[in-house]
């Protein structure tokens, strides 16, 4: 039963929710193995737009399940908020999603601590999404945060979330202690819940397909640190996040025919001014889950490099090249100047020093349509220089659009 992984190979928004639903008619579930509701998956039907958080990217019209496995952080109110979302719109996924019980809750003390601290940052903010993402996974780290399986009985979450409320207000100040809606939030998910040894034989003889959020170079190892989120969003985090060892055959790179990334941190190839404008306004660069403007820049291939490297992608998908259509020359970055030691290196060793890097460009002729002999060339080149293939090649926001090589 084969197993692949679809994530992104930049900042995050290159596509991966319109990607997953496409690919996943052809696999058994759809697995979010790291992140919580910081990611905004979009995904555009035919007469409808869902923008998933939480819920696997799964194509509602097919067969194919969702699995929120251990090390997602686990917004119950917006993962309500999303079941109720898919059944006004007439899907009930409640017979094809599963949560693991030991996925870590969202609490509002997360929130309220992402928030603070970013405030406490002041010019070293890290531009977080206040999901309490990092708050979250520190507190699983801590050993003090409270799994979804722990709502199961009452009286011990209650005395669970008094010894957090406690622990917030003595070492943050932040008093919280409101803690009835999270049980309201529990009962609707709580038939979904299994443990993680429960699914294993289930998933074994399943095909899965693994949805990345945000993007590899927001790991937060492997990353532009800090400037990244609060775990392993890269492909290492998948056995982290289920569990147990998995080998996968497929490891399929998403990535923009440009880049993106909302937030602080070094971005390179970042366009400034009217022309990063043009781009924004183009690409309707805005996220998902925030609304903020996301920056944006030409195709970084250096940067490409490095995730294929630490990822071992073996074919690519290129997303949004149809948004540079009508461009006259469009702008790759090749290779980098590493102003400390004036040599040109076709990939930075260390991606949270990504200030000493010059980036160097060739420029392509634009293309007017996806059919175009010049974007064929820019396709070609990207390949060439990055030794992987480009499976598919997404024309428009819709599922379906999207041509397979
Ligand atoms: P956090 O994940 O909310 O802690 O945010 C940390 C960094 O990751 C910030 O720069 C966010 O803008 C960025 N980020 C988090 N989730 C996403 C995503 O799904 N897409 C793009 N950027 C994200
Ligand atoms: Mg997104």
């Amino acid at each position: 039963m084969e197993k692949a992984v679809c994530f992104g190979l930049q900042w995050g928004d290159e596509g991966k929710g319109k990607v997953t639903t496409y690919l996943s008619k052809d696999f058994d579930y759809v697995i979010r193995y790291s992140g919580g509701s910081n990611a905004g998956h979009t995904v555009e039907y035919e007469d409808f737009k869902v923008v998933h958080h939480l819920i696997p990217s799964f194509n509602v019209f097919s067969e194919c399940k969702g699995y929120i496995a251990n090390n997602v952080v686990l917004d119950l109110e917006v993962i309500v908020n999303e079941i109720e979302a898919l059944k006004a719109l007439g899907f009930d996924v409640s017979k094809r999603l599963k949560i693991s019980s030991h996925s870590n809750v969202v609490l509002p003390v997360h929130k309220m601590l992402d928030e603070k601290l970013e405030i406490t940052r002041g010019s070293k903010a890290i531009g977080t999404t206040k999901r309490g993402i990092g708050p979250a996974y520190a507190d699983k780290v801590h050993r003090i945060n409270l799994r979804v399986k722990d709502l199961q009985n009452k009286e011990s979450a209650l005395e669970k979330m008094e010894y957090i409320s406690h622990i917030y207000e003595s070492l943050y100040g932040i008093k919280w202690n409101e803690c009835s809606r999270i049980f309201e939030f529990y009962e609707k998910i709580k038939d979904f819940v299994v443990s993680p040894l429960e699914i294993k034989p289930v998933l074994e003889k399943s095909s899965l397909l693994f949805e990345g959020t945000q993007g590899v170079l927001l790991d937060v190892d492997m990353g532009t640190y800090p400037y990244v989120t609060g775990t392993n969003c890269s492909v290492t985090g998948i056995e982290v996040g289920i569990g147990y060892p998995i080998t996968l055959q497929r490891r399929i790179g998403v990535f923009k025919a440009y880049v993106t990334r909302v937030g602080e941190g070094p971005l390179p190839t970042e366009l400034f001014g009217e022309e990063g404008e043009n781009l924004r306004q183009a690409g309707k660069e805005y996220g998902a889950t925030t609304g903020r403007p996301r920056r944006c820049g030409w195709l970084d291939l250096p940067l490409l490099r490095y995730a294929i490297e630490i990822t071992g992608c073996n074919e690519m998908i290129m997303t949004k090249a149809d948004v540079l259509a009508g461009m006259k020359s469009v702008k790759v970055c090749t290779k980098y100047v590493d102003t400390v030691t004036g040599e040109i290196v076709d990939m930075p060793v260390d991606v949270s020093e990504l200030e000493r890097y010059k980036p160097l460009y060739e420029e392509f002729t634009g293309w007017k349509d996806l059919e175009n002999e010049n974007f064929m060339k820019f396709k070609e080149f990207v390949e060439k220089q990055t030794g992987v293939k480009i499976t598919h090649i997404s024309t428009g926001a819709k599922i379906d659009q999207i041509i397979k090589i």
